[in-house]
């Protein structure tokens, strides 16, 4: 698939078949994951790969929709601050520079025919204390990764011209 498609495929999937996914592909997605740019290349970022039952049991209390945890695998991406570059103002990249990783990590796994869904909405502290997160790093997002079962349709987005001005 050339980029653009794989960015057309894309989607939130919140249904996944239960058949495990091939350590090739997943090692593939993590290598994507890898290759991401950030801010003075300080790569102030981690990933979490959870496939251990019990642990993934435990998470049921950080997000606790069911759909989530028929993936077979989930994903913690996480920043480290401290690591991370800071703009002349004091902003902060290290999010950003998560963000990027868990983009290149969903559309690398578009191509690989998996599905994911970016999750903010967990319960930060239970988390960190369940992944056994050191003091400064802190979860961005988390993701199921696994086969979807359905497809959803594309959301609404707005027209490019609200989201661009040509000046
Ligand atoms: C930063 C971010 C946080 C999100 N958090 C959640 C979440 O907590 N729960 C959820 O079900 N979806 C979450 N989503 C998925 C969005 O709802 C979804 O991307 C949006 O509705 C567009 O649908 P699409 O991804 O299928 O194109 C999140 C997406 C982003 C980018």
């Amino acid at each position: 698939m050339s980029i653009y498609e794989v960015i057309q495929k894309r989607r939130s999937i919140r249904s996944y078949k239960p058949g495990p996914v091939e350590e090739e592909k997943l090692n593939r997605i993590l290598e994507a994951a890898r290759r991401a740019p950030s801010a003075a290349n300080r790569q102030p970022v981690c990933c979490i790969v959870v496939k251990d039952e019990k642990i993934k049991q435990q998470l049921k209390k950080v997000y606790s929709e069911e759909w989530f945890y028929t993936a077979p695998v989930i994903i913690c991406v996480c920043c480290i601050p401290e690591k991370a570059w800071r703009r002349g103002d004091g902003k902060n990249y290290a999010d950003i520079d998560a963000a990027i990783v868990m983009d290149h990590l969903v559309l690398a796994a578009t191509e690989e025919s998996l599905g994911t869904c970016w999750i903010a909405a967990f319960k930060v502290p239970l988390l960190k204390s369940i992944l056994n997160l050191p003091s400064g790093v802190e979860p961005v997002a988390i993701t199921p990764l696994g086969y979807p079962l359905n497809i959803p349709e594309p959301g609404y987005r707005k027209p490019l011209n609200e989201l661009v001005k040509f000046i």
